[in-house]
């Protein structure tokens, strides 16, 4: 399984538009070591023909045009996008949607809260009817149950519900409900490989454990490094709780959750411009790096190897380190 981070920044992107906070001056000017993100998608493919866009950012156009592998290749109207599925009904999430409308009719996976709020609040489905019958809604059950999309054969989804927040704009944003926010196991259910994808998770509660358990990588929220953030920054007022996101830093944190983990591979996604973590030099960086957490960049591409003999991809990577310890050294 591929997975191609196609955006890793939260809403807003880095640099964002208004931004004059020490991240986006720092890379506007190159006073800091730190590149731009766009916003928050993967894209994810077992033949490396057939993606499933997940999450589709306004910034889509761009990322489209930065990834080869999902560009027309096969006709005169054509796209490597096969289906897309979405964890929310963010602005950051979903609005991609309309940039697409000149592919409709294609399948959008999304659990029924958040068909609810892109057919109320944010009325993308409704408003799409109009481009050649719309984007067929294709529901994304929250009981455990799995899907595999159509024409995606072994690429098998679980919607996994999170704490996380309905968007601001949402008729029931103060009102909280299950499917809300959803993580994605992810499995490659041929080679045994999976991947799960959470980039706004507000806490981790045992059922998305389970799940980052049993997963070879984890592509989790990395919004904010403080509770604080926004207010510390000085460019807003709501503490990352309030927005759906745990931070990195502090007793309970991503970083202290994340250590339970020993066998993954352990990347922050959806960044806020905000987070010192941007910057390369910075010591929040440094600790990240010693914690064996990676932050993740547009373009970077994860490759999951098939298992062997019923270990897990990374598992077997870890054992091949181990029997071979002089294999570590300098000419390697
Ligand atoms: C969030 O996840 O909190 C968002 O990135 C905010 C936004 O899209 O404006
Ligand atoms: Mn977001
Ligand atoms: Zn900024």
């Amino acid at each position: 399984m591929r997975v191609h981070v196609l955006g890793s920044a939260a809403g807003g992107g880095f640099p964002q538009w208004n931004c004059n906070c020490q991240n986006c001056y720092g890379v506007r000017h190159g006073k800091i070591r730190a590149v731009p993100r766009t916003q928050s998608s993967i894209a994810v493919s077992i033949d490396g023909i057939s993606w499933l866009l997940i999450n589709a950012s306004p910034d889509i156009r761009a990322q489209l045009e930065a990834n080869v592998a999902l560009q027309p290749k096969r006709g005169l109207r054509d796209t490597g996008i096969g289906a897309v599925v979405l964890v929310d009904s963010q602005i950051d999430h979903s609005s991609g949607l309309l940039m697409l409308r000149e592919g409709c009719p294609f399948d959008v996976y999304a659990s029924r809260m958040v068909h609810q709020d892109l057919s109320s609040g944010f009325p993308i489905f409704t408003m799409l009817e109009s481009w050649s019958g719309g984007i067929n809604y294709r529901e994304l059950a929250i009981d455990g149950s799995a899907v595999i999309p159509d024409g995606f054969d072994g690429l098998r989804i679980t919607a996994v519900p999170i704490c996380g927040k309905a968007p601001p704009y949402s008729p029931h944003r103060h009102d909280p409900h299950p499917g809300d926010n959803v993580a994605l196991y992810i499995e490659d259910v041929n080679a045994g490989t999976s991947v799960l994808y959470a980039p706004g998770l507000a806490g981790l509660d045992n059922s998305v454990v389970d799940f980052m358990q049993r997963s070879d990588c984890l592509l989790v929220d990395g919004t904010f490094w403080r509770e604080d953030e926004m207010i510390f920054a000085g460019v807003g007022t709501k503490l990352a709780k309030e927005m759906g996101h745990l931070p990195q830093s502090g007793r309970g944190g991503m970083i202290e959750k994340l250590r339970q983990f020993s066998h993954q591979r352990k990347i922050l996604i959806h960044i806020n411009n905000t987070n010192p973590i941007l910057d390369e030099d910075s010591p929040e960086r440094a600790i990240l790096t010693g914690e064996g957490i990676e932050v993740a960049a547009d373009g970077m591409e994860i490759m999951l190897e098939a298992c062997r003999s019923g270990v897990s991809a990374s598992q077997a990577a870890s054992l091949d380190k181990a029997a071979r310890p002089l294999s570590q050294g300098a000419n390697r």
